[in-house]
């Protein structure tokens, strides 16, 4: 068989992603011996920068993470040999030629298989997408272009991009990287719910009492506002991220593990999704607040964001899905900036134990006795299920335990960043984490309306202090169905 040779080219190359993602998950992959044995990483970019500069900026961002133990200066020499730069303009047909001409000599006689990573503004994706496609695909192998959000502001420029993309490009070739779908924990949400009996029974309106998806961020938006204010969390974290992983936890069984399989499942769920009430969502910008003697400033004082933008850097959400499973049960969502802490968590809230006969050792707060399942995503990733347990003792008193699953105590091995699953994935033509476009039309169609009635009102967002736990509208929007925040201490 003729062998084969993968080239990665990075557009964007001199880009924060790129530093800080792209080219260390290479890198860890090429460490773990995952790459294929042929390969080159191009960096292309607008700026004139020779390989050796590229591999010193590329080195920088290089560290041994994977085996802290050992000195990977050695690997790391070799995969920097392996990097090279192409200096272009992303609209460039004849830029993209020149590389393209580069690339061949790499490739010798060997099959030749091309991945672009549009690590870009998006301005840039359909240019870059028409000159690689057109003057730098593969002659006699695949080619593939991964693209990374923001997908459009909302349905319609969502849709355009898609149509523009597709001029150049098969679906199968489009990789929409939704980073969140590689994190550890988020895969492992299949494994833990079909595979367990203990769970997959219960995974219904019967059981659970409430879901609840939560991110926060313990910084603003620093040096990023001039991106995100054209978008707000709500694009940002909620359209894609939270509803992801939404999508992953309601979906009916899918027939196999095959990506088409699970891409149908979800884009089922995300079509019974119920249209989003403004009523059923808490906006929140944070504010200046002084703390310990450091003063923190407000998202307004950033100079990218324009003086009394509306943009929301919170929001919580009630979401309903409107299917036999899941009638009733509400989704909370909630994502933040410049909050207290750091975290990503799907919490699921089960029902009472009906006719509890230890219902009095709980006092008047019953809600305090449910079982409760978390998964916390990142940091420290963890499974965790409160349970009642007997406090030891002579008497009868009860208390919630924690059976605990730690991964930092269970695994020794660190946990691969969300580039590196996907980038191999994408060099492996394995589809199921990455977004097909009809469950992003999905994602599109039941923001979209809520987000135009936004704009249009021109909605105040509630203030929140700095560092604080975001507004208290969102105690009040949960409680309007019955349900407390889970705790993020
Ligand atoms: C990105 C958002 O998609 O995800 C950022 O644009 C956010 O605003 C980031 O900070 C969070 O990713 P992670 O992996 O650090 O939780």
């Amino acid at each position: 068989e003729r062998e084969s040779t993968v080239s990665i080219t990075v557009v964007g190359a001199s880009g924060d992603l790129a530093k800080k993602k792209i080219f260390p998950a290479l890198f860890a992959l090429f460490y773990e011996d995952c790459l294929p044995k042929h390969f080159t990483v191009y960096g292309y970019a607008r700026s004139k920068m020779t390989d050796a500069e590229l591999r010193n900026m590329v080195a920088k961002t290089l560290t041994c993470r994977i085996d802290k133990r050992e000195n990977c200066s050695d690997k790391m020499e070799q995969f920097l040999k392996r990097c090279f730069y192409h200096s272009g303009q992303y609209d460039s047909e004849e830029n993209f030629a020149a590389l393209d001409k580069k690339l061949k000599e790499h490739e010798a006689s060997r099959l030749s298989n091309r991945l672009f990573y549009l690590s870009t503004p998006p301005s840039i994706f359909i240019d870059a997408v028409r000159c690689a496609s057109q003057s730098a695909s593969s002659a006699n192998g695949w080619t593939r272009v991964i693209v990374e959000k923001p997908f459009g502001r909302d349905l319609g420029s969502s849709a355009a991009l898609t149509r523009a993309l597709k001029q150049y490009l098969e679906e199968e070739q489009i990789f929409r990287i939704d980073h969140y779908l590689g994190k550890e924990l988020v895969e492992n949400l299949s494994v833990l719910r079909f595979s367990n009996l203990v769970f997959e029974p219960l995974w219904s309106r019967q059981y659970i009492r409430n879901v609840q998806f939560l991110f926060s961020e313990d910084f603003g938006t620093e040096g990023r506002g001039g991106y995100f204010d054209n978008y707000g969390i709500i694009r940002d974290i909620m359209q894609n991220h939270l509803l992801q992983i939404l999508a992953l936890f309601a979906m009916e069984t899918p027939v196999s593990l095959d990506a088409e399989d699970i891409r149908n499942e979800k884009v089922k769920v995300l079509r019974s999704m119920r249209h989003l009430q403004l009523e059923d969502v808490v906006i929140g910008q944070y504010k200046s607040h002084t703390k310990g003697g450091i003063s923190y400033p407000s998202y307004l004082d950033d100079k990218t964001v324009p003086k009394n933008s509306l943009t929301p850097t919170f929001a919580a959400a009630a979401l309903f899905i409107d299917n036999a499973r899941w009638d009733g049960v509400p989704f909370l969502m909630k994502a933040g900036k410049a909050l207290h802490t750091r975290r990503a968590e799907i919490r699921v809230q089960f029902r009472h134990v009906p006719g509890n006969l230890y219902k009095r050792s709980f006092g008047t707060d019953l809600d305090r006795a449910t079982n409760e399942l978390v998964i916390r995503v990142q940091p420290d990733e963890a499974i965790y299920l409160k349970i009642n347990n007997k406090i030891p003792g002579l008497g009868m008193r009860l208390d919630r335990s924690n059976l605990n699953l730690h991964y930092a105590a269970r695994y020794s091995k660190e946990i691969p960043d969300a580039y590196e699953r996907l980038l191999l994935d994408a060099i492996e033509g394995e589809r199921r984490l990455f977004i097909r476009s009809d469950e992003l039309d999905a994602a599109w169609e039941l923001f979209t309306p809520l987000l135009k009635e936004i704009e249009e009102k021109k909605i105040a967002p509630e203030l929140y202090p700095y560092g604080s736990r975001g507004p208290v509208g969102a105690h009040y929007l949960a409680a309007k169905y019955n349900v407390r925040w889970g705790d993020l201490n």
